[in-house]
């Protein structure tokens, strides 16, 4: 789909659809042209057909007066509330609901108060986003699906600021759909070396540097908490390791270190899960794929600080060779870890990826994982969970995440839940008790990442949607890629 800016008066547009934003209790109709269409928007508020409550639409075929063969409008709730997030998503429904009625070329017109960079770029982001289907192995009636050829945003002026905005957006959206990919393919197709050879060749189209250690070099270092969880899998383990390094740095001294949960599959190990819903233990390495596309976004819009990627990959599998309950492991950074329970090991490998992140030189350390069932009972399945042990940083993320639209919601980190994580045995075990398992996981981060900035982002819940919404396709949502990515440009900004 393309995408592009135009500014030609609304009557003039030639579509297959042309689409509005039309705001609750704003009966008059919709900015910029109240009466379009011989004011048949107004007909439908007197009627009550229409209220404009968000994600609420109305389609008229052959308005009157408009050359477009459809106009759409897409409820935008109350002004006051309609920012960047709420036009993304209104984008997405326009695509989701035109595309199958087989629209090939759509129109959306943003009306005046809405011509911020930031509200193009989301419109943008919003219909690539929302074009987005997991579908790839659906071999039936490929080749009669519909297809929209071309989405376009309606400005007044079509300046060169917006202009650059609608690429950022096209990139970032086409970035983010390039992490939902890699998280929808299924475990015997991903595997971590197939994650490892994504990732390298991604780096190279994208002019970014890429290295893999593979096992050998991992048991070299040392990574005794990653090569744990990889003993039970005929897969070889892969660390992948991705490197952006801008032209003219802003500031001296700091270095972004972006690390992503890659367990490729979490049967839970010798401690297995329950087999229903095991299936979707796939997406157990959707924060490696989020660092991954965000690095993709990067190569392109040029943050002017350096940032590192890295993704333990690693398949959690039980078998002959399994580490078992009880097993102690020593870590990179030397602590020893008692392995009480094998389905916890995605903070095994962030372990060893974060003492490996520090080593390289990371000045600030951001995590992306899909850590703990229990920020689902925490947060349900809409904010993601932040930890961390540095304010400076947590609010510049905080502030990454509000701009993007990806909710984010600041949890506790506090010693005295240290505590919980006693081992007879070892230095630590790797659970804690049955209350706050989101925090306690981040409890056990914190003592590998020690006094280096850093934020961890659980997305367990936030990352797979059980269901399709509106704007978005079921499946992977490709969450926190818009974060990092504001979150680097944000800082050389
Ligand atoms: N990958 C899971 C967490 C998860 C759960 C992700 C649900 C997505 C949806 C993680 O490795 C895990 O199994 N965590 C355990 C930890 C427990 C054993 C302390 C959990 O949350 O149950
Ligand atoms: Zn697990
Ligand atoms: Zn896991």
């Amino acid at each position: 789909m393309e995408t592009s800016l135009s500014s030609v008066p609304l009557e003039q547009v030639e579509a297959d659809a042309l689409v509005v934003v039309a705001f609750d209790g704003e009966d008059g109709g919709p900015p910029p042209a109240p009466d379009l269409a011989g004011g048949w928007i107004q007909d439908l508020y007197k009627t009550g057909e229409f209220k404009g409550k968000v994600l609420e639409t109305a389609l008229l075929h052959r308005p009157v007066g408009l050359k477009a063969a459809r106009l759409l409008a897409v409820g935008g709730g109350k002004r006051a509330n309609f920012g960047a997030a709420e036009l993304r998503r209104a984008a997405g429904v326009a695509l989701r609901l035109l595309k199958p009625k087989g629209a090939r070329t759509i129109t959306l017109a943003l009306g005046p108060g809405f011509t911020s960079p930031d509200h193009v770029a989301a419109a943008v982001e919003g219909a690539i986003l929302g074009d987005y289907e997991p579908d790839r192995y659906k071999t039936e009636n490929r080749d009669e699906r519909k297809a929209v050829e071309s989405f376009a945003v309606l400005v007044a002026d079509a300046a060169p600021s917006l202009e650059q905005a609608a690429r950022t957006g096209r990139i970032v959206a086409e970035s983010q759909n390039f992490a939902r990919d890699l998280v929808s393919e299924p475990a015997n197709r991903l595997t971590p070396s197939v994650l490892a050879e994504r990732a390298s060749r991604m780096a190279s189209e994208q002019g970014l540097e890429c290295e893999v250690l593979d096992r050998e070099r991992i048991e070299q270092l040392g990574m005794g908490a990653l090569l744990g969880v990889a003993a039970g899998s005929e897969q070889p383990p892969a660390f992948i390791i991705v490197r952006y390094r801008p032209e003219n740095p802003v500031t001296e001294g700091v270095h972004l270190g972006l690390i992503g949960k890659g367990i490729t599959f979490d049967t839970g190990g010798i401690s297995i899960k329950p087999s229903e819903n095991m299936d979707k233990m796939k997406y157990d390495m959707a924060g490696g794929a989020a660092v991954l596309g965000a690095m993709r976004a990067l190569a392109q819009l040029k943050p002017r600080i350096p940032v590192t990627a890295l993704v333990p990959a690693v398949e959690n599998m039980p078998g002959g060779r399994a580490q078992r309950p009880g097993d102690i492991v020593t870590t990179l950074s030397g602590k020893t870890v008692e392995v009480l329970n094998t389905d916890a090991e995605g903070r095994l490998i962030l372990a060893d990826a974060i003492t490996y992140a520090k080593r390289l030189g990371c000045t600030h350390l951001v995590d992306a994982a899909t850590l703990t069932g229990a920020i689902v009972v925490a947060l349900g399945y809409v904010y993601v969970g932040a930890f961390s042990n540095d304010d400076t940083l947590l609010e510049k993320v905080l502030a990454a995440a509000r701009a993007t639209g990806e909710k984010t919601w600041h949890m506790p980190l506090d010693d005295d839940y240290k505590e919980i994580l006693k081992s007879a045995f070892a230095d630590m075990p790797n659970i804690g008790n049955r209350w706050g398992g989101a925090i306690t996981a981040s409890m056990f981060l914190k003592e590998f990442v020690d006094t280096t900035p850093w934020v961890h982002l659980d997305i367990a819940g936030t990352a797979w949607l059980e269901e399709s919404k509106p704007f978005l396709a079921k499946g992977p949502s490709g969450v926190p890629v818009r974060t990092f990515i504001r979150l680097a440009l944000d800082w050389s900004s």
